[in-house]
């Protein structure tokens, strides 16, 4: 099992005066309704879930749901009202400034929904920045900034202004400067929804490449159901607060646990997200000559399986049979399961 990273037990956030009273009032069995009629807006209610070293967690869920505020209760831009949080086994809210400072300074890296770029430097200068204020010499600093700039796509607009610069482009430099101090855990905050499509696919691409290679701790917003698919390791659906869900993009494709969850499922062309492991029965008797990978995502091997005539053998990493795949399951698994949509 890999090692916690961040850890959270029982995580409420709400805004209002009065919100820690009630709170404490009602043990912890928070009803938005009737905490608003008293004047509390319950921003987080009651999240608790782990993400390990080197997996990357999606927050799913329609605007306002709470997303942005349980990351900056875990990156602790706001104290959460209730629960406990642990980076690392630390205990979060026991920190003083000084060592908030150093764990944001050295661990933590954030990408927010508003670029928060400084408006009197320049792209580069920018990028640089955090690096410098790490006590990088400038030239390092700029060197390293440099490399981040192309990476994400802006070189020949280095010494541009951010108001030079599009909505997009502001955000790849929020991203890069993010990136150019090298976090362990890194917060991502709707990063590329200010990107075009085609921008955004290649930025996604580019993500899970980086990813692959560094292993970092990722907590990683979206509302874009098919980029929470595409990117995570887990998703983590939360509505009005709650996190309705946390589980693999195929068990929450193949067992949405509510209706809320099941109305994101509803329009995902399973043979995309599900891989052959997802769906293949146990039986290994009767197999014919073709062989797929556990790991392999349907759609990449459907059409080579549907030609069979026998069931297909699907093997693991070390080329063992681990199971089988006929034809009709790929059929089922494609076709069948959206009834509603019919
Ligand atoms: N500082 C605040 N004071 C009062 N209420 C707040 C504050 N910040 C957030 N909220 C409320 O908490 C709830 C969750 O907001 P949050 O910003 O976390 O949503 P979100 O899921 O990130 O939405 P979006 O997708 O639009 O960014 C909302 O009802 C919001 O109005
Ligand atoms: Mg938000």
């Amino acid at each position: 099992m890999a090692e916690t990273v961040i850890k959270c037990e029982n995580v409420y956030k709400i805004f209002g005066s009065n919100a820690k009273k009630m709170l404490q009032e009602s043990n912890g069995n928070v009803d938005a309704k009737t905490f608003q009629k008293n004047g509390c807006i319950v921003g987080v209610n009651n999240a608790s879930f782990e993400v390990s070293k080197g997996e990357m967690l999606v927050v799913m869920g329609l605007s306002g749901s709470g997303k942005s505020t349980l990351l900056r209760c875990i990156s602790r831009l706001t104290d959460a009202t209730g629960g406990k949080i642990f980076i690392e086994g630390q205990d979060l809210l026991q920190l003083n400034n000084k060592e908030l400072i150093e764990l944001r300074r050295n661990k933590m890296g954030m990408v927010f929904q508003s670029f928060a770029l400084l408006p009197h430097k320049t792209v580069v200068e920018n990028i640089a920045f955090p690096l410098q204020i790490k006590g990088i010499k400038t030239e390092d600093s700029i060197s390293k900034a440099m490399d981040m700039v192309k990476l994400v796509g802006l070189d020949g607009r280095e010494n541009y202004f951010p108001r030079e610069l599009s909505g997009g482009q502001q955000q790849r430099v929020g991203i890069a400067r993010s990136l150019a101090v090298e976090p362990d855990i890194w917060f991502l905050d709707e990063p590329f929804s200010a990107l075009d499509p085609l921008i955004r696919k290649e930025m996604q691409d580019e993500f899970l490449r980086l990813q692959e290679k560094l292993q970092k701790t990722i907590m990683f917003i979206t509302h874009d159901f098919d980029e929470a698919l595409k990117l995570a390791d887990r998703i983590a659906i939360m509505k009005d607060g709650i996190i309705e869900q946390l589980d693999t993009p195929a068990n929450i494709v193949l067992n949405p646990a509510t209706e809320y969850v099941r109305k994101f499922t509803e329009e995902v062309p399973r043979e995309k997200v599900l891989l052959i492991e997802d769906v293949m029965d146990a039986s290994k008797n009767d197999l014919g000559g073709l062989k797929v990978s556990k790991d392999e995502i349907i759609e990449n091997v459907a059409e080579k399986i549907l030609t069979q005539e026998k069931a297909v053998a699907v093997i693991d990493s070390k080329n063992e049979i681990v199971g089988s795949i006929n034809p009709t399951k790929i059929i089922n698994t494609v076709f069948g399961g959206r009834k509603n949509n019919n």
